[in-house]
């Protein structure tokens, strides 16, 4: 499991470039504004690429963003903006020192938590972290949108100047255990030579109810404020794949 995103890290932002970040950005912006108004610092669990943590330093604020991934910060630190830093580290296994007005963690990166302790130890390492009344915000797979929507197998296709990427994803489900496990398979054609490359990683999703997140806040010293569709802010339900959760610590 500590091996996805080593090398599907080179075609991320291929594979994500339609994403808009910045309509995100603007979005999350809005909600600190809304919820902790003179927020200043953030702290990013599992900041990828860095997309979100250099568009918010161009918002004001000062960023560390944490990532798993040796792979992933190296690409981050190619074109990391001011205010931020970017360190490897586990976000279920972290202490770095310094307290954050706002913990965000982006695009499902709480849904790669898919054991109990995990979640418990990343929950509490943010409370640590946090300021007083400081947010935690994420978004995560919904149950309900899991359960009705059902994940099947996908085909994307992407191309730049250099290269021909075909990702396949092949979902297997575990419904006992809240959890998808999407089995990624990337052909890659080097667009000058023709020359394929073959990867594959396996990356579990856990999907997650209300009560669920309600009984883990409350656990570790959060109480959730709000919740809506990411990015929408549509009110939750069977057609929202993706929840995004405003906790504060109490
Ligand atoms: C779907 S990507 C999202 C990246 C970024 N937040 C974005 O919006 O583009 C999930 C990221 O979470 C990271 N991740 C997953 N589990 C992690 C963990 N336990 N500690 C730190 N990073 C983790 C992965 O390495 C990956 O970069």
């Amino acid at each position: 499991m500590d091996a996805n995103f080593k090398l599907y890290s080179k075609y991320y932002d291929l594979l994500y470039r339609d994403k808009d970040y910045l309509a995100e950005t603007n979005y999350l912006v809005s909600l600190i504004e809304q919820y902790r108004p003179q927020s200043k610092s953030i702290i990013e669990l599992g900041s990828g690429t860095g997309k979100h943590a250099n568009l918010l330093s161009a918002k004001g604020y000062q960023i560390v963003g944490l990532e798993r991934s040796a792979e992933m910060v190296e690409i981050a630190n190619r074109s990391k903006a001011a205010h931020v830093d970017f360190k490897v580290a586990n976000i279920a296994d972290f202490e770095i020192g310094q307290s954050f007005d706002v913990a965000l963690s982006l695009f499902h990166v709480i849904s790669y938590l898919t054991n109990n302790q995990s979640l418990i130890n990343t929950f509490n390492n943010v409370h640590r972290h946090l300021n007083t009344g400081g947010l935690f915000i994420f978004d995560v797979w919904h149950s309900a949108a899991v359960h009705f929507q059902v994940p099947e197998k996908r085909t994307k296709t992407l191309r730049d100047e250099n290269i021909l990427a075909t990702r396949h994803a092949d979902p297997v489900i575990y419904p006992e255990l809240n959890i998808v496990e999407v089995n990624y398979d990337i052909v890659v054609e080097d667009l000058g030579n023709g020359q394929q490359t073959s990867i594959s990683e396996q990356h579990p999703m856990r999907h997650f109810s209300q009560p669920e997140l309600e009984l883990l806040a409350y656990a570790t010293g959060f109480e959730i404020i709000h919740t809506e569709e990411f990015l929408s802010k549509a009110s939750p339900s069977q057609n929202t794949w993706g929840v995004c959760y405003i906790l504060r610590k109490k």
